[in-house]
């Protein structure tokens, strides 16, 4: 974890939301699933949790939201990279990236790194993403189990508030069939991130991000937010 000074250089529309190319240090620049917290300088008391979309010159590319304030030349003070990434295993050949609540920009950086390394991609969300490379297949979450079955690695996004949802989306009232997909999910090493509010980003331990895993509680800023779906059932 690094501190440093950053700057604001382009704010692009993507989704219907603002999001921001964001130059500052290599060292600065976090993974995939990671954020970093930034401060513009004006009297709002929380910094902005910025997490990474794509790469860019100098920088990287945050994904949406960020403050209406700001504008090309908003100078940052920056804390990161912070958090746990989203870790895709070299074996991975059939990629699923599912957007449970949203957009998904904070899994495109995850999106591209796949095709790299010359995985099949299916993008499973209800919205109508922007700039998804042709290559990738946009499937609803209505075909999202049928999805999980194809694909050898998973990674989720979804809200604190609708991690139950997604578990009962992927729950069955024959409970073999449910003991079959969550097998299959942990087999898979499927990932999950996790959104919450994140004011503090573990340097005051607030407790605001807390989320209860199957056996305790943890902090979204510092053991996730990315986890592993075993670690939640
Ligand atoms: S944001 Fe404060 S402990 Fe996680």
């Amino acid at each position: 974890m690094s501190t440093g000074k950053g700057q604001v250089v382009e704010l692009i529309l993507e989704d219907g939301y603002r999001q921001a190319r964001v130059a500052c240090p290599p060292n600065l620049s976090p993974a995939s699933g990671q954020y970093l917290l930034a401060s513009d300088g004006s009297d709002s008391p929380l910094p902005v949790p910025l997490f990474y979309t794509d790469s860019a010159s100098q920088g990287f590319i945050a994904a949406a939201p960020v403050p209406d304030s700001w504008n090309p030349g908003t100078e940052l003070s920056l804390r990161g990279p912070l958090g746990r990434s989203f870790t895709l295993p070299l074996s991975a050949h059939k990629v699923a990236v599912v957007a449970f609540d949203e957009a998904p920009a904070r899994l495109k950086g995850l999106v591209r790194q796949a095709l790299k390394q010359d995985a099949a991609v299916v993008l499973v969300c209800n919205s109508n993403p922007d700039n998804v490379p042709d290559d990738v297949e946009v499937q609803p979450l209505s075909a999202l189990r049928e999805i999980l079955e194809w694909a050898d690695y998973a990674a989720f996004e979804v809200a604190r508030e609708n991690l139950s949802q997604l578990k009962e989306q992927l729950s069955d009232k024959d409970p073999l069939l449910v003991a079959k997909a969550r097998l299959t999910l942990i087999q898979k090493n499927a990932q999950v991130l996790i959104r919450t509010p994140i004011p503090c980003g573990g340097l005051a331990d607030c407790g605001v991000c807390a989320v209860t895993l199957k056996t305790d509680w943890k902090l979204a800023c510092k053991d996730g937010p990315v986890f592993d779906w075993r670690e939640l059932e």
